[in-house]
């Protein structure tokens, strides 16, 4: 096989940002490394920066202004010329932990021999278009899933022209937000990406289809599933935290519980609830076989550790102060629960997370991100806390002077009419609260649904584990041969031209 003709010619062009020149100059690319299994790849990833277009969608207001988009790239497993490009659609965080918490897409690029590449969604991290001013009410009307998306586009376009290799093929991966861009890559720009894999992408869900009780109900199940007496146990605690309330007595609900704050009114209690509703989206989420440090700190199998917290004592409030301390007080250093603190009520009612990164998530959950979820007390275990469109609507404009546009998703990304695209893959575990709002079912031949028994929050995405269930080392070997077969058709059509 002869090497394309863009291999001959990989020298960085002097027009554009020379992006990967140190890479190339550095990079002797690691071969023969197909048929290993790696546990514990070091990528040694490099942080780079590109002057990312501010607007890509208005000529005038900020001209060709640019900000400082970080991403991080590896060509450890990199065939120069050859291998394609894998690449992470970052979403709403740091891109350093998506990069640290996806080892399986390291795996699969040293079978590919592929260049990663971890790209920072703008307003997250440190790719802030405005400083430190970006998430403040006023400079966050940039803060787009197009914007995102076409920034991402443009840095594939530069990259590959840096490369020497304008046609190398691109498969784009992300999880949860991060797997919704992927998929949006493919159906957006499938002029640039071959394929992508959507890691427990609620695509449906956040484009306003579905039931809003889902959510929580299936947060409830995780723990009913575990054991009957742990669910039990919370519908007991909760009860005991309204009847105490009800009494008027506070001092003790408030010691019981540890929290910082006196719990005296009912702002503190429904407060309180959110707190409480918050840690047991988290545990399920993160309801791993093993032990992770992706949304902080927590042991293997945390919805077993939670219930056996809960139940290790006959004092309900007190079990759910332990069962609290899991999410909150990892440390073992939290002397009470600051409960406005740890948790900070939002547009996402399964929660934001707090600084800089949660205002932006704010922002998108009150623009074209659909999280209208309510707890009821009836298909859940959560004491009631409504939150509905016209809550949403107010908080928003209220918050952000902004107006959510409930339906937007569905015309621009299409819904769950996705029967026009290809190449994606939707994968979903079933512990994950996440999975009934994304797409199950096979669409097409190329639109294909992997649902893993016994997963929780994109568990794919991970680095192989030995305590990993079967059910995921069997979604990932069909991961990997989809993705390989997107992969060499890609090449095909590129030698043929
Ligand atoms: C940006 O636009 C200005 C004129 O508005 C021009 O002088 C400058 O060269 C442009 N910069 C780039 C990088 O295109
Ligand atoms: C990611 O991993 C690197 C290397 O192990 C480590 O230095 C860094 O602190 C981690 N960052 C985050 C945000 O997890
Ligand atoms: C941030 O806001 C301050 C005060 O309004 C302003 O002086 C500063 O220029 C802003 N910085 C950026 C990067 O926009
Ligand atoms: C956090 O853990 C420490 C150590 O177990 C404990 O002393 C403290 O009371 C806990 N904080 C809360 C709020 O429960
Ligand atoms: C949940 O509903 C039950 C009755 O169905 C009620 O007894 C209980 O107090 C409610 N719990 C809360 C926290 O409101
Ligand atoms: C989708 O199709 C693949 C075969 O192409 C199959 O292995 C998989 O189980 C199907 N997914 C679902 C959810 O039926």
């Amino acid at each position: 096989m002869s090497p394309p003709a863009c291999a001959r010619a990989a020298r960085p062009s002097a027009s554009l940002p020379s992006l990967l020149l140190p890479l190339l100059l550095l990079a002797p690319a690691l071969r023969g490394l197909q048929e290993t299994a790696y546990s514990d790849l070091n990528p040694e990833f490099r942080e780079a920066h590109f002057a990312q277009l501010l607007d890509h969608f208005n000529f005038e207001r900020f001209g060709n202004r640019t900000f400082s988009q970080r991403f991080l790239v590896s060509d450890k497993f990199w065939s120069p010329g050859e291998g394609p490009v894998f690449f992470y659609t970052g979403n709403e965080g740091d891109v350093w932990v998506f990069a640290n918490n996806s080892g399986f897409i390291l795996e699969l690029a040293a079978q590919e021999e592929a260049l990663v590449v971890f790209a920072e969604h703008r307003y997250y991290g440190k790719s802030l278009p405005f400083g430190e001013n970006s998430t403040q009410r006023g400079y966050t009307e940039l803060l787009t899933v197009e914007q995102a998306l076409a920034d991402f586009a443009v840095l594939i376009q530069a990259l590959r022209v840096d490369l020497g290799c304008p046609d190398l093929p691109v498969i784009a991966f992300g999880g949860s937000y991060g797997g919704m861009l992927s998929a949006y890559m493919r159906i957006k720009y499938p002029n640039l990406v071959a394929g992508a894999l959507a890691a427990s992408a609620p695509v449906l869900s956040v484009a306003g289809l579905g039931d809003s009780l889902q959510f929580f109900h299936d947060v409830s199940a995780d723990f009913e599933a575990q054991c009957a007496e742990c669910a039990q146990g919370v519908r007991e605690a909760f009860m005991q935290i309204s009847d105490l309330f009800q009494d008027g007595a506070f001092d003790r609900l408030s010691h019981a519980l540890g929290t910082c704050q006196l719990l005296s009114s009912t702002d503190h209690l429904t407060q309180l609830f959110g707190f409480a509703r918050n840690a047991f989206t988290l545990l399920a989420m993160m309801d791993y076989p093993y032990s992770t440090d992706f949304m902080g700190h927590l042991p293997a199998n945390p919805v077993k550790v939670a219930c056996e917290r809960l139940l290790s004592t006959q004092d309900r409030l007190e079990g759910l102060n332990l069962l609290l301390g899991l999410v909150y007080n990892a440390s073992g250093r939290e002397p009470c629960y600051d409960i406005y603190e740890q948790y900070q009520a939002c547009a996402d009612p399964t929660g934001c997370g707090t600084g800089s990164d949660a205002q932006a998530w704010d922002y998108q959950a009150c623009t074209e991100i659909n999280l209208v979820f309510s707890s009821n007390n009836e298909s859940d275990f959560f004491p009631a806390l409504l939150f509905t469109e016209p809550l949403r609507r107010h908080y928003c404009e209220h918050k952000w002077g902004v107006r959510p546009r409930p339906d937007w998703l569905r015309t621009n990304f299409w819904g769950a009419d996705l029967k026009a695209a290809s190449n994606i893959i939707f994968s979903n575990g079933d512990l994950d609260p996440w999975a009934r709002g994304g797409v199950l079912r096979n669409l097409s031949l190329s639109l294909v649904a992997i649902n893993i028994q016994g997963g929780a929050h994109h568990l794919d995405l991970r680095g192989t584990h030995s305590q990993d269930p079967a059910s995921v080392r069997e979604a990932r070997k069909m991961e990997a041969t989809l993705i390989h077969q997107w992969v060499q058709e890609a090449q095909k059509i590129r030698k043929r031209s």
